[in-house]
């Protein structure tokens, strides 16, 4: 990916807007939504905060705040306004009236950046039809510039303020053909990665992923396993990941295969890096990415330590995961970016928590010998009792394992298997 792909445009000057209500983080968020804008090529000028309950319906906020507002958009001549928020399309339309700028939503901007990130087909079809589905009920508003600069492929501009209702309705029909045809073509390319996935369960080496924060580290410890662990990794180039000091450099699963000196083998997977706020659509439009994590044997959940907000960080991700039903796979915590800390490294703290830098070759050791302890020791046999309204955990274990013995009693399922000594812990409630 080059500089001039990534962003075009002339930097804007923008507002940030947030609202303090009874459970927000604001302080973080805008944190995030400033680097958010920042990727986006967008310079932040001033950040304007209200407390309120809940979002104003109409205007999001208050009438006092938005004149506020209006007054210094135009003080500042800003060229947008980026809401911390999802805001509805009137919202949207009223606040653009009344401020005289072209108002941006948290949902917008971060498809904005997904789109100029998304390199592999399977990522802009899905980042197209996450924009669609945006679109579609916003129609009416004149919607952001950028949103409309950037359909690209989409077909063009959506705006339809001021033509009639026939215009509108042809639209509203496009968009909805398109987003068909979109799907379609996801379902074609899913099909392929579900063999491909086929085929590596026949291979039976176990699946790790890294799942975390954007610009936490994934990519960067991949590629430094792979330096050393991939197949001919170090004589070839192509099977490095994108890495970058950027948020979603990743947007697509890289899947690739390590040996160990011991000659243990295993899969490494590199999934696209989460944010909070992550907008519904694009949740559901990468929701087969993620399909990775969710069929993994392990996760490794790379945590940048070296944030102040990396606690906020390490539940917005496993917010995410929950959301994306990623659930019930083990997960080691890998507290990265230790060389920027006065923490020790590496250092494993407990079975499931390492303390590393990615970029230390002892810290990479460290991490491999618990990888290795999770997946390939302590396998021990159990007997499960699963109960016949609990097919879902029984089909779970079934993706993952042979049984060696199955049988039924009145209530559900007894199976014998082997478990590894997370999974046993996974599974305690049905272990006999
Ligand atoms: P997304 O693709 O956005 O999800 O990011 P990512 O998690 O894959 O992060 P990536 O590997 O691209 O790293 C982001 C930045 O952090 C890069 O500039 C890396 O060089 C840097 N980085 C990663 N790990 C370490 C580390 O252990 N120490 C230091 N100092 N920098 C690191």
């Amino acid at each position: 990916m080059t500089e001039q792909h990534i962003n075009a445009q002339e930097p804007r000057k923008v507002f940030l807007v947030g609202l303090t209500t009874s459970q927000a983080n604001l302080t973080y968020e805008l944190e995030e939504l400033a680097n958010l804008a920042k990727a986006n090529n967008l310079v932040p000028v001033e950040t304007f905060t209200q407390k309120l309950e809940r979002p104003n319906p109409a205007t999001y906020f208050g009438k006092g705040k938005v004149e506020e507002l209006a007054e210094a958009a135009k003080t500042y001549e800003v060229d947008m306004i980026v809401a911390n928020d999802e805001l509805s399309p009137s919202q949207i339309r009223n606040l653009e009236k009344l401020t005289n700028t072209t108002v941006l939503d948290r949902t917008g901007l971060i498809l904005d950046i997904f789109a100029q990130r998304a390199q592999t087909k399977e990522a802009k079809l899905q980042v197209q039809l996450a924009r669609l589905q945006y679109q579609l009920p916003r129609l009416r508003t004149s919607m952001s510039v950028s949103l409309d600069q950037q359909t690209g492929a989409g077909g063009g501009g959506f705006t339809s303020r001021g033509s009639g209702e026939t215009k509108l309705e042809e639209s509203r029909r496009r968009i909805t053909s398109q987003m068909v045809r979109i799907r379609q073509e996801l379902a074609e390319l899913s099909k392929g990665t579900s063999t491909r996935s086929a085929k590596r369960t026949t291979n039976e080496l176990a699946n790790v992923a890294l799942v975390g924060y954007t610009n936490a580290g994934k990519s960067t410890l991949m590629n430094r396993l792979l330096a050393r662990f991939g197949i001919g990794a170090d004589t070839d180039d192509t099977k490095q990941v994108f890495e970058k000091d950027m948020l979603f450099a990743t947007l697509t699963t890289t899947v690739r295969q390590l040996t160990l000196p011991d000659k243990k083998q295993f899969l490494l997977s590199d999934t696209v890096g989460f944010v909070s706020k992550l907008p519904h659509n694009l949740v559901s439009a990468f929701k087969s990415t993620l399909q990775e994590a969710a069929n993994a044997d392990l996760l490794l959940q790379i945590v940048d330590v070296s944030d102040e907000h990396y606690k906020d960080m390490m539940a917005t991700t496993e917010k995410t995961l929950a959301e994306v039903g990623v659930t019930d796979v083990p997960m080691i915590t890998v507290y990265n970016k230790a060389d920027r800390t006065e923490l020790v490294y590496p250092d494993v703290s407990g079975e499931n928590t390492i303390t590393i830098s990615a970029l230390d070759p002892a810290s990479q050791d460290a991490l491999i010998d618990l990888i290795k302890k999770q997946i390939f020791n302590d396998v021990q046999e159990v007997t499960l009792h699963i109960p016949f309204d609990q097919g879902a955990v029984q089909a779970k274990l079934a993706a993952k394992h042979t049984f060696s013995k199955e049988d039924y009693d009145e209530t559900g399922t007894l199976i014998t298997v082997e478990l590894s000594e997370l999974e046993r812990k996974l599974y305690a409630d049905y272990i006999v």
